[in-house]
């Protein structure tokens, strides 16, 4: 079981988004036994909420059922993922303070974009301040990344759908 912790700052928009994704994409090639896929924000601004309305119609532009609330990323998180992916710089900054201090030091913490070769050390934007073709935008860079992502892990640990 390959587990997956997809990480934004509010758990609203990107995070949940790019859950949605994955789950879809393994359920389209039914290797859902061989996944666990959640997400968490790095502040605590949202905590309870159901996703962004934002993201809502752009999941549901894609069929992409969204079951989230959102949470903070916490202590066992660390112990509990194989792969935590953080969207942007500041996620991934975070991410690699909160590690140090929970014991975790030597995870590894990957920016989503990295698995994306030409995209590499680039940032899902937030589109949190700005307008709904933001969340079609922040789709289609997840959309991609997953992907590759998904592709990547398939090869590593050799899993077959
Ligand atoms: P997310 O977007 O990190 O992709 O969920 C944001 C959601 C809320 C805020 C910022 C970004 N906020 O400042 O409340």
């Amino acid at each position: 079981m390959i587990r997956v912790l997809f990480v934004c700052l509010g758990n609203i928009c990107r995070s949940p988004l790019a859950e949605a994704i994955l789950n879809s994409k393994v359920e389209l090639v039914g290797m859902q036994s061989q996944f666990k896929c959640d997400s968490a924000g790095t502040s605590d601004f949202h905590i309870g909420e159901l996703p962004d309305e934002r993201t809502i119609k752009c999941a549901s532009k894609y069929n992409l059922p969204l079951n989230h609330r959102s949470r903070q990323v916490n202590r066992t998180d660390f112990r509990d993922f194989d792969y935590i992916l953080a969207m942007d710089d500041n996620n991934l900054r975070n991410l690699n303070n909160l590690k140090i201090r929970y014991g975790f030091a030597d995870k590894e913490i990957h920016l989503m974009r990295n698995f994306v070769a030409k995209t590499q050390g680039m940032s899902v934007p937030d589109p949190y301040y700005g307008g709904e073709e933001g969340f079609e935008e922040i789709y289609q860079i997840l959309d991609e990344a997953i992907d590759s992502f998904l592709a990547q892990v398939k090869a590593t640990h050799q899993l077959y759908a």
